[in-house]
Parts: C-alpha cells; structure tokens; sequence
C-alpha cells in the first residue's frame, strides 16, 4: 500500500512511522508512506499556504492552489470533474464521518490512499467539492489540525495490512474487530499477591476457554459500551445471556472465578 500525506507540519510525522510494528512494515515494503510538505507547492515568495475568508471572520481559510497542484503531482491524471474511485483522497476534518474500525477495514483494501491534514479554521469549500473523496473525523472534540488524525488512522489501517502483524489472527481477536470488546487476558504467575488468574485459563480446555472468553467480552461490552451489542453478531443463547445480565446484577458477580464450578 502506497501513503501520501499532505501537511503543513512533516516535522511532526517523523516519530510514530519509524517505530514497531510499523517501521517494519516500511522496511519490508507491505507500505510505503511520503510525506509531502504543501508549503512546497505554492509558487509565492512567501509560500503563502491561507488567506481571509471572503465575507469576513477570524481565521484563516486554506487556499486551494497548492493542495489541488500537491494532489495532482502525486498522481497526475486525476482529473478535477472526475473523481477517482480507485484513489481515495482523505480530508481529515472534524466534520468528516466518524471513523471506525469499519472504516479502517475498507481503507485497508485499496493500493494507495491520499490524506490532507486540515488546518487552520478551515480548508477551502473547493477542495472537498472537487478534489477530496472522502471526509473522515476521528471523534467528537477539536484537535488543532489533522495530523493527529491522520497518524491514528493510517496506524490503524496499516496494522491491517496482510504480513504487518506477526500472525494473522492477532488483529482479529481485536476490540472492535468482531463488534465487541476484546476479552480479559492474563498471563504468567498464576497467582500474584493472591489474585489468582480464571481457573479456566489453567484448564487446557480450549472449547472452555473459548467460551468463556467469549461470554467475557460480551459481559465487558454489556458494561462499558452496550450501545456496540445492537451492531454486534451475536447467536440466540447469546442474546439471551445480555438479557438476563441486563436484568439482574448478575454481570458484576459473574466475573470469572470458580467459572468451571458454576
Ligand atoms: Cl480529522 N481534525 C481536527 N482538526 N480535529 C479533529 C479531527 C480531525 N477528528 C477529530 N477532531
């Protein structure tokens, strides 16, 4: 997957794609991430980037010139009437779509995606009526422009990528990545300072654990984030479990221990 992104700010992508399990992901070429400055593409003395709104106002408005001639010199026949739906270019915008892990799924199937970091008060309605595809916030408060943004969601689509985790199944035991959140993990001692770890976990039954795990995460979900059951693909019985945890104050009780014996 090939990443180009548009800023005012590159100095600030310099941390986060050089460490992990992404700069691993650059080094063994599963994604390719330019950034580019826009500044570079004004032809100004100044490399004036923003401008007064016109009918006034405080702030300044993102002039269109250099975004549109930056997103046409990373590819050069995309034409301005037509949009191409094979190239998503991405504002990052706090009125853009509320991004999600749904989201990071869909962007994940595509070879090349553009994002323009927003800045200032704003980006020139221009921009988003003929050169961005796609509008995507990351969540309901205000972030001094987009490069935040941008990171979190190139982060969580790379880590999507076939081949950028270890093994393929980690990403999908993730929360969020069956609608539900992830279940309780412990690992070793067995004992510390005499909290003990599920007994089931000990079993060496893995049809238990599994089920246990689970009824884990839905009971985890029912308590922090129920609103994400109704989306969730739940068979019968497991409905039936939310109902009858919603009903008492059996959730609370029900947190593992003697789980084998119940
Ligand atoms: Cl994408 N940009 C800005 N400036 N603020 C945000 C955001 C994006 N998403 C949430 N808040």
């Amino acid at each position: 997957m090939k990443i180009d992104i548009l800023t005012l700010f590159p100095q600030m992508f310099q941390g986060p794609f050089r460490t992990g399990i992404f700069q691993r992901a650059i080094d063994r070429k599963l994604v390719g991430v330019n950034i580019h400055n826009i500044r570079d593409y004004t032809h100004d003395k100044h490399h004036t980037v923003d401008d007064y709104a016109y009918g006034g106002g405080a702030g300044m408005i993102l002039k269109p010139e250099s975004i549109f001639e930056a997103v046409e010199s990373i590819k050069p026949d995309i034409s301005i009437e037509e949009k191409d739906d094979e190239l998503p270019v991405i504002l990052l915008t706090p009125q853009g779509r509320l991004f999600s892990q749904e989201i990071a799924l869909e962007l994940s199937k595509y070879s090349h995606l553009i994002f323009i970091c927003g800045r200032y008060e704003g980006v020139d309605e221009r921009v988003r009526e003929h050169l961005v595809t796609d509008e995507i916030s990351i969540g309901d408060y205000v972030l001094s422009g987009g490069e935040l943004a941008a990171m979190v969601m190139v982060d969580a689509v790379v880590r999507l990528l076939p081949g950028v985790l270890g093994s393929e199944a980690s990403s999908l035991d993730d929360s969020h990545s069956n609608g539900l959140l992830e279940y309780s993990q412990y690992t070793r001692p067995a004992v510390y300072r005499e909290w003990a770890v599920p007994e089931v976990l000990l079993s060496g039954n893995h049809a238990q654990i599994a089920k246990w795990r689970r009824e884990q995460a839905i009971i985890r979900t029912l308590e922090r984030r129920p609103e994400l059951l109704d989306k969730a693909n739940l068979n019968l019985e497991e409905r039936r479990l939310i109902n009858r945890l919603s009903t008492s104050s059996y959730a609370r009780e029900y947190k593992g221990q003697n789980w084998l014996n119940k």
